[in-house]
């Protein structure tokens, strides 16, 4: 549809070129750091990849297992401490919200936050941050939203914000901090040091270290659903880069490596075969793993040091009864 003045659509046909442009280069990365991985030895896929349309949609599926107690735990917290921590906060908040999904946990905070001023929801999928943002408006009519489609791992760039609050709060939950290996992890909370700025906070979700049958189960649960969400990785290489996987040659497979404190997620090939991606040619041997994912489960004490070498101060932690998990309150000094 032409703009308003705009009679012959020269706007929005630029907007559609540079949004296949942008289509077209993720591509091209995606093309890039699958042929690396696997070109590697031993094999990898990144596991930021995982997360397509379905690969979303099992995702959600994932928090909802009997077996994945992170979710229902990190709500569990949220709900019986959500008080003490508006209190920590303190009044009239911005809250940056990364990778805050259908916006279930930061609904949560939100409702017990004293008169916060600003939420700065991000997060890469623009339907889920229009359906979101929708729902919070409704829900929070004095509050001003300010989503941004972006991702987060990537530089983004802040909205002004109409009124001036009191301090930046940055919110991370579901311990996605995990799926970093400690040095990424500790350059990301450096660059949420500048992103809270002076005075600013980050509250994050942090999976905790437990017994290995418990960690075990819930990345291979009795329902197959991870299994299906660490093959979908492979479906969408087939789609998306021409390849030709086997999905049924193909099986799960998450074992708990406590020397490193973290779960680790494998594709392991069933037999010898060899898989084509557009030119190339990959041959795999009867049991070779391709690493898919880390999952790193921290202690309290250890990621309290892993945020302080990032420019942190701790300023407290709460945790359900079990120490399963752990919610970090955090300022920039
Ligand atoms: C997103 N992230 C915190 C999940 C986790 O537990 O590491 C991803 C996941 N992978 C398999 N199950 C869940």
């Amino acid at each position: 549809m032409a703009i308003h003045g705009d009679p012959f659509g020269a706007r929005s046909l630029v907007k559609e070129q540079i949004t296949s442009a942008v289509a077209a280069a993720a591509i091209e990365n995606f093309r890039e750091e699958v042929l690396a991985g696997l070109s590697k030895s031993p094999r990898q896929l990144p596991c930021k990849f995982f997360y397509d349309e379905r690969g979303a949609q099992l995702f959600q599926q994932i928090c909802d297992l009997p077996e994945y107690y992170i979710t229902r735990t990190e709500i569990e917290i949220l709900r019986l401490h959500g008080a003490d921590m508006a209190k920590a906060l303190g009044p009239q908040i911005e809250l940056i919200g990364l990778g805050t999904g259908a916006g279930t946990k930061a609904r949560i905070l939100l409702e017990e936050l004293r008169d916060p001023l600003v939420y700065v929801p991000i997060d890469i999928s623009k339907e889920q941050l229009e359906k979101s943002s929708a729902r919070f408006r409704e829900m929070f009519p004095g509050l001003q939203i300010l989503p941004v489609c972006a991702d987060y791992l990537e530089p983004f760039e802040l909205p002004l914000p109409r009124r001036l609050s009191s301090r930046s709060v940055i919110y991370f939950p579901g311990s996605t901090i995990g799926n970093f290996e400690p040095e990424a992890a500790s350059e990301f909370l450096a660059r949420l040091v500048e992103l809270a700025g002076d005075g600013g906070g980050l509250l994050i979700g942090v999976d905790l270290q437990k017994d290995r049958h418990v960690l075990e189960r819930a990345y291979n649960d009795s329902a197959g659903v991870t299994a299906q969400f660490n093959k979908n990785l492979l479906a969408r290489i087939n789609r998306e880069l021409g390849a030709d996987f086997n999905l049924n040659r193909w099986r799960h497979h998450a074992i708990y490596n406590s020397t490193e404190g973290r779960i680790e997620i494998y594709l392991i090939s069933d037999n010898e075969q060899a898989v084509h991606i557009g030119a190339r040619e990959f041959q795999f041997r009867a049991g070779e793993e391709v690493l898919t994912e880390y999952s790193y489960k921290h202690t309290v004490p250890g990621f309290i040091e892993l945020a302080r070498d990032a420019g942190f101060q701790f300023v407290q932690v709460w945790t359900d009864d079990a120490r399963w998990f752990g919610v970090f309150y955090f300022t920039v000094p």
